[in-house]
C-alpha cells in the first residue's frame, strides 16, 4: 500500500461521507425549530452538493473511482444527529441539541480534509490540494455558523422557561385568591362596621 492509496481511501471516505449528508441535511432543516438554523442546513446542503462534485473532480484528476469505502464514523454521527431530531422536545432546547450533533459533522468533515490535505500535499498533488482546500473553509465557515446560533438559542430557551414559570405562578395565584377569597369577605365585612 502505498501513500497515494492512503489518500485515495481518504478521498473515497469523504466522498461517502459527503453522500450521506446530502440525505441527512434536509432532515436537520426539517427538524429544527429556528429560521437561521434551517437557512444554515439548507444552505449547507448546495454547499455539500457541490463538495460531491468537487471530489468527483479530484478522482477524476487521480484516475481513480469515487466509490468503493462507505464512511461508518458518518454512519454513526448522522445517526445520533437522528436521535435528536426523534426527540420529543421543540423548540430552542431541541435545537440546541440538534446544534450539538451538527457540530460534531462539521469538524469530523474538518478533520477528515486535513488530514486528506496533509497527505495530498506530501505527493505534491497541488491541484488536489487547492479543491480540497476550498471544501475545507466550506466546513470551517459552516461549523461557525453552526456555532454561533448557540447564543440566540440559548436565550430563546430560557425566555421559554421563564414563560412557563410565569405560567405556573398564575396557577399557584389563582389558588391563594380562591382561599383567601372568604378571609378578604370578613375583611370587608369588618370595615363596613
Ligand atoms: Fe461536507
Ligand atoms: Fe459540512
Amino acid at each position: 500500500m502505498s501513500l497515494r492509496d492512503v489518500l485515495v481511501d481518504e478521498l473515497r471516505d469523504l466522498y461517502s461521507a459527503e453522500n450521506q449528508l446530502v440525505k441527512a441535511l434536509p432532515k436537520m432543516a426539517k427538524g429544527s425549530s429556528s429560521p437561521d438554523l434551517k437557512t444554515i442546513f439548507t444552505t449547507h446542503l448546495e454547499e455539500t452538493k457541490g463538495q460531491v462534485e468537487r471530489l468527483k473532480q479530484i478522482f477524476q484528476q487521480l484516475e481513480e473511482k469515487p466509490t468503493g469505502e462507505f464512511c461508518k464514523g458518518m454512519e454513526g454521527l448522522v445517526a445520533e444527529g437522528q436521535e435528536q431530531l426523534e426527540n420529543d422536545d421543540e423548540g430552542a432546547l431541541k435545537d440546541v441539541a440538534i446544534l450539538g450533533a451538527a457540530l460534531r459533522v462539521e469538524h469530523y468533515e474538518i478533520a477528515g480534509y486535513t488530514a486528506a490535505i496533509a497527505i495530498a500535499r506530501q505527493l505534491g498533488e497541488d491541484e488536489v490540494v487547492s479543491l480540497l482546500t476550498e471544501t475545507l473553509n466550506e466546513e470551517q465557515q459552516a461549523s461557525e455558523k453552526v456555532l454561533s446560533q448557540a447564543e440566540p438559542l440559548f436565550e430563546e430557551a430560557s425566555a421559554d422557561e421563564e414563560e412557563e414559570d410565569d405560567e405556573e405562578l398564575d396557577d399557584e395565584e389563582e389558588d391563594v385568591e380562591v382561599v383567601a377569597a372568604p378571609k378578604a369577605k370578613k375583611k370587608a365585612a369588618t370595615a363596613k362596621r
